[in-house]
């Protein structure tokens, strides 16, 4: 398929990656292009130009879908045993997640009558997959959950998702969950010191918590949440991995962190990107004055919408409020990381940003 792309010599490759990356405009799914002269091509998202600054050239190239076998193999079943056209095929969203033992998969408008065989060939191709799902809604409302509906395979939206040694089991229609965050769930159990006291906060079906429990056994982790059958599968799952050193407690962080935990955590964690700016303030209550890593994350848009400059530095929104919260909080609060997670949408990515507080 024919995109624009950025054309970047190879000793600059890795550096206009990342930044592209960085902005949410670099399209996924693609084969990266190679030529013999040297040059190496990346596929942008549509109607994206490049920034100024980047030593990149436009360009235009034809770039190959690039995917896991099963997922290859799905369209190539859709062609040949489904006979759908490949303008069809092309409309068929690239990726699906598979959690457990589900397949969640998007399905364009135009293709609502051809689900059944989609369905059928992420399948065939995909020995473990036992129920598809269809997408029918992004996450919505307090508890972040998705309407779903099943297009195939048995009829229950329950399921057993293994990562990184963990085991979680949970209603995928129920609570939120993304297997798009067992990276940066590693990177943080990956900061945890031996000893720690983690506040967990949003903690779902207890991911962060039992990951980074299960690599620092002698951490003492309280994960705090407000949704009643994630709370349920939460205490389920610290049985189920045995992580004696993990608490669940049902409940709104703004009301347990300031009655409960006040001074207590060495280590706080805030993936609630859409709206956790609302609970800097109890985060910081639950703070050791004596110093605690918060890893606060957030959406950011990485260009202002009709404009063509890309903002020159996508965390300083988040920078500032996070240094005036502290500030207000009588806190000092030096920044010690910041990155892009994952991407989100068009010029739309999730950050966090990790900083370190004490009291003044
Ligand atoms: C984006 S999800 C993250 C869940 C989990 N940490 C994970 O990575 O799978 C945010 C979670 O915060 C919970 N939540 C929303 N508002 C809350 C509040 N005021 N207090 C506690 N939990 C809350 C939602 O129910 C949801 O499970």
């Amino acid at each position: 398929m024919e995109l624009g792309c950025a054309k970047v010599q190879a000793k600059n490759a890795e550096s206009v990656r990342k930044a592209l990356f960085d902005r949410g405009i670099l399209a996924k799914g693609y084969r990266i292009v190679r030529d013999a002269g040297g040059f190496i091509y990346f596929p942008l998202v549509n109607g994206a130009k490049i920034p100024p600054g980047l030593k990149a050239t436009a360009a235009k190239k034809d770039f190959e879908p690039h995917q896991t076998q099963a997922k290859g193999s799905v369209k190539e079943a859709l062609a040949q045993k489904h006979a759908l056209l490949p303008e069809e095929i092309s409309k068929v969203v690239r990726s699906y997640d598979c959690v457990g033992d589900i397949a969640i998969a998007e399905i364009p408008d135009g293709l609502i009558s051809k689900q059944d065989a989609i369905a059928r060939a992420i399948m065939d191709q995909n020995g473990h997959i036992k129920v598809v799902a269809r997408k029918d809604s992004p996450m919505l409302g307090k508890f972040r959950v998705r309407k779903l509906t099943i297009i195939a395979g048995e009829n229950r939206t329950t399921t057993l998702y293994r990562e990184s040694g963990c085991s979680f089991e949970f209603d995928i229609v129920k609570v939120y969950f993304s297997v798009r965050l067992s990276h940066e769930r590693l990177r943080i159990a990956s900061l945890v010191k031996p000893k720690e006291k983690i506040l967990a906060l949003f903690a779902g079906v207890g991911p962060f918590a039992i990951v980074i429990a299960k690599r620092k056994p002698r951490t003492q982790i309280v994960g705090i949440e407000l949704n009643p059958d994630a709370v349920k599968s939460f205490q389920r799952n610290i049985i189920l991995n045995k992580s004696s050193n993990v608490k669940a407690i049902l409940g709104d962080v703004k009301k347990v962190v300031p009655e409960r935990y006040r001074g207590w955590a060495d280590r706080i964690i805030m993936p609630l990107p859409h709206s956790a700016s609302d609970f800097l303030d109890a985060a910081l209550i639950g703070a050791n004055p004596k110093g605690c890593t918060i890893h606060f994350y957030g959406f950011v848009e990485t260009k202002a919408k009709g404009e063509t400059e890309f903002h020159k530095d996508i965390y300083a929104p988040l920078v500032a409020l996070v240094k005036e919260k502290c500030r207000k909080a009588g806190m000092s609060c030096r920044i010690t990381g910041k990155r892009v997670v994952r991407p989100f949408g068009p010029y739309v990515v999730q950050v966090v940003i990790d900083f370190k507080v004490t009291k003044k």
